[in-house]
């Protein structure tokens, strides 16, 4: 089944990818052989989703130093350097991307390797625990998650954050298929998610996979079906997570919320740690990306605009943390006041007691 294949997986050298562009038509695997051309996968979404484009980038790491030419430490430390600078930036949003890296390049100071070939190994089996860690983190966050969700429930989703967001499972998506697991009977209510519909095209095709039962609407009908029907929550994913507990998440996410809210509809946001970025301490300090209009103006390269009509694409934005009922991470569900309640979280996982 396709929904056990991994997202992002190593194999002979190379950085392979599902190649989500191209789903749902054709299933295929994207072989990269350098981190520059990881890096370039990663801007053009080959793979998309924060927790995959990290495990991602983790690997593009790993390529480098195995890459590299340099003869000492002090030379591959430096070409580590220029990789990481080049995969920070492929996508700014979503901070699951520099942490990745961060954490290759902290494993590259800290590991004690003074041999070349021993660091270099030690460095791929780093990426690949980044990748083996997302799973067990994901399925974590779908049992903290599967237990909010009613027996039987209508949940709207947002985009994809499934397995191909991740490396395998998920994170809201991943509570979803959790809750599905234990023999809760779900609705799903699928955002189609405009511009680049990740919800029509990705998040329908795992969950036909899966057996889960599911329509898609288009973005603003969210509001008419809270209004027409009981629906019981909101579950989405997040890119980034300040310190008050703002969350970066697709464009339309806010929207969602508000609506939510007016409508007395729970909003849940899954997402490891690695997405919670304490240095931030609100969200209008998240860089939010800028994607080319074409990608508002056409579909699947087919204009839908007049010719020269001018488009904004946001790719993401911010939903003040008091639409936010909780936060489901792999320590459990952190409420309000997420100030408190991430930093209280933040100190007992620094202390080793998470
Ligand atoms: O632009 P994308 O498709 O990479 O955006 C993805 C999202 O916004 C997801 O909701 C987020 O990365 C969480 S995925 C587990």
């Amino acid at each position: 089944m396709i929904t056990e294949t991994r997202t992002v997986f190593w194999e002979d050298g190379q950085v392979c990818l599902i190649d989500q562009r191209k789903l749902p038509e054709t299933f295929e695997i994207a072989r990269y052989d350098t981190y520059t051309q990881v890096a370039e996968a990663i801007r053009v979404m080959v793979v998309r989703g924060a927790p995959a484009i990290g495990a991602a980038a983790a690997f593009g790491m790993a390529q480098a130093a195995q890459h590299s030419t340099a003869q000492d430490l002090a030379g591959l430390h430096a070409d580590l350097a220029a990789a990481a600078n080049v995969l920070r930036v492929a996508r700014p949003t979503a901070v699951n991307l520099s942490w990745a890296v961060d954490q290759m390049l902290k494993y590259a100071q800290e590991s004690g390797h003074s041999d070349l070939a021993l660091l270099r190994q030690g460095l791929l089996a780093h990426a690949q625990k980044i990748a083996d860690d997302d799973v067990v983190i994901n399925k974590r966050i779908g049992d903290h998650g599967a237990a909010l969700v009613p027996d039987v429930a209508t949940v709207i989703h947002h985009c994809n954050t499934g397995s191909l967001a991740t490396v395998l499972w998920g994170t809201a998506l991943g509570v979803i298929r959790s809750a599905h697991m234990q023999g809760k009977r779900l609705h799903v209510l699928v955002d189609e998610t405009r511009p680049r519909l990740q919800g029509a095209k990705l998040t329908s095709w795992e969950l036909l996979q899966l057996g889960i039962t599911h329509t898609i609407i288009a973005d603003g009908a969210s509001g008419h079906f809270m209004r027409r029907r009981k629906v019981d929550m909101c579950l989405v994913g997040a890119d980034r997570i300040a310190a008050n507990g703002d969350a970066a998440n697709k464009i339309g996410t806010y929207n969602l919320a508000i609506v939510a809210r007016e409508h007395g509809v729970p909003f849940y946001v899954a997402a490891p740690w690695s997405t919670i970025d304490m240095r931030l301490a609100h969200g209008d300090l998240i860089e939010i990306e800028e994607r080319s209009s074409d990608e508002v103006t056409h579909i699947n390269g087919i204009s839908i605009a007049p010719h020269g009509a001018r488009a904004a694409n946001p790719a993401f934005d911010v939903t003040p943390h008091h639409y936010i009922s909780g936060i489901i991470t792999e320590y459990g569900v952190v409420r309000p006041p997420y100030t408190v309640s991430l930093a209280q979280l933040a100190a007992r996982i620094n202390e080793g007691k998470a």
